[in-house]
């Protein structure tokens, strides 16, 4: 029985940063992120916007299309928790008015916990073929004013429906997986933007990616030819770009530029404009590949690399299914993607110090535009949302 993929909706911020403007603010040739890092736009999420309602207006399409009924596992994978203890799986699961009947959970470890969650949610459907598990990765990345990670912020969210019988991507069993203990990337509770030893985490990055590969090509006996495309976790698309040639290079394999754009390019167009989603990115980077790959990829097999600092790597692949087209929601995304504003580098700066309120206060938030679902203020400790689904 196949498993895997059956429906992917992604959504970010209505809100993007040029990184023109941001390069002007810090006196920094633009070409350093445009070519150097190969990133474009920043997410920038307003204050009524945070990883619940990102997740939920992802996930919106699929409770309109009607295919939330067999669900009975919610995973929410972030590192953007917003409560210490309640899921914020649980919020996504009131505003999508889903069946009590059903197992509510977040996940953490970096980047990593979405292909946690997705690996989870697999095992779940085998032990119950006719039930479909709901992953939901929803992150913003935030780095200090300034810093060198800062054009690397963005923010998404991705819902997954995971089945048996997918109509999108059948996920295939073997794959390889790597813990290691360092400090690459943190965030303690204490701090809302992370710390990151930048260069360090790219080495790191590529040891976990090795080291997951070894695994998977010693269990499948596969070599880089047997792929069509990969779609690596993507902090900044230069870093997809080159993981996969050091993994190329360890193999002995000659790969020219235009060769590995032809393995990469498609699923990096979403992240060049939305920035680093942490959880969502290697998703997005499916989803983008998926959606925007003119080549019919009917029966193709993608190499998947996901990466979580602290670290967590892990290489597995699957198989685009037939007739996989008919069930994207690439119209919604690029929609999504052309309509978005464009911040001043003041508006962005503004926005960045508004912050979530924590002194114990009541507060309704200006209303900005977001996506069917907001975070419309805090009471008596408790986030509020609103839904504006008619
Ligand atoms: P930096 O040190 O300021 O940048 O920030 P740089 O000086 O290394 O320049 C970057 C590249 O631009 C270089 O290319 C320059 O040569 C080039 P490279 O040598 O690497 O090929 N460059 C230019 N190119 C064209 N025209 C120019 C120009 N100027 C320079 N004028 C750094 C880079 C990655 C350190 C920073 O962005 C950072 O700290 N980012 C955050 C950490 C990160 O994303 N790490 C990635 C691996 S870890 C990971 O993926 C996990 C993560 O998602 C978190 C999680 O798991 O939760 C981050």
């Amino acid at each position: 029985m196949n498993i895997g993929v059956d429906r992917i909706s992604f959504c970010t911020s209505n809100y993007f940063v040029d990184l023109k403007t941001l390069a002007h603010a810090r006196s920094v040739d633009p070409d350093k992120y445009y070519v150097g890092i190969g990133q474009e736009k920043m997410g920038i999420p307003p204050p009524d916007e945070d990883v619940v309602t990102l997740a939920a207006s992802a996930a919106y399409p699929l409770m309109r299309d009607g295919e939330l009924g067999d669900v009975e596992l919610l995973l929410f994978a972030t590192e953007t928790g917003i409560d210490q203890s309640k899921a914020a799986g649980i919020y996504v699961h009131g505003l999508l008015d889903m069946s009590p009947r059903c197992r509510t959970v977040e996940l953490k470890q970096a980047c990593y916990s979405g292909t946690a969650a997705l690996q989870l949610a697999i095992g779940f459907v085998a032990r119950n073929p006719q039930k479909k598990a709901l992953v939901l990765s929803s992150d913003i990345a935030r780095y200090e004013l300034g810093s060198p990670g800062e054009a690397t912020q963005g923010c998404g969210a991705v819902a997954m429906l995971v089945s048996a019988n997918p109509r999108l991507v059948a996920i295939e069993p073997e794959c390889g997986y790597y813990t290691e203990d360092v400090m690459d990337f943190w965030r303690p509770n204490y701090r809302s933007e992370a710390l990151v030893d930048g260069k360090y985490s790219t080495m790191v990055y590529i040891h976990a990616l090795l080291e997951s590969w070894k695994q998977y090509a010693d269990q499948t006996g596969r070599t880089l030819a047997d792929f069509d495309r990969f779609c690596y976790h993507i902090p900044f698309t230069k870093m997809a770009e080159k993981a996969h040639q050091k993994l190329a290079r360890k193999l002995k394999v000659e790969i020219g530029k235009d060769e590995m754009l032809a393995l990469l390019e498609e699923s990096l167009r979403y992240s060049r404009i939305t920035g680093n989603c942490y959880t969502a990115s290697m998703y997005v980077g499916l989803a983008s590949l998926l959606d925007t790959a003119e080549e019919d990829l009917t029966g193709k097999r993608i190499g998947l690399y996901s990466y979580g600092s602290g670290c967590v790597g892990e290489f597995f692949s699957g198989v685009v299914q037939p007739g996989y087209r008919e069930f994207l929601y690439a119209d919604q995304h690029r929609n999504l993607l052309d309509n978005r504003t464009e911040l001043t580098y003041q508006q962005y700066e503004d926005i960045y110090n508004y912050g979530v309120p924590t002194d114990a206060g009541e507060y309704v938030f200006p209303q900005y535009k977001t996506g069917p679902f907001r975070f419309s203020g805090i009471s008596q400790h408790k986030r509020e949302y609103e839904s504006l689904v008619e």
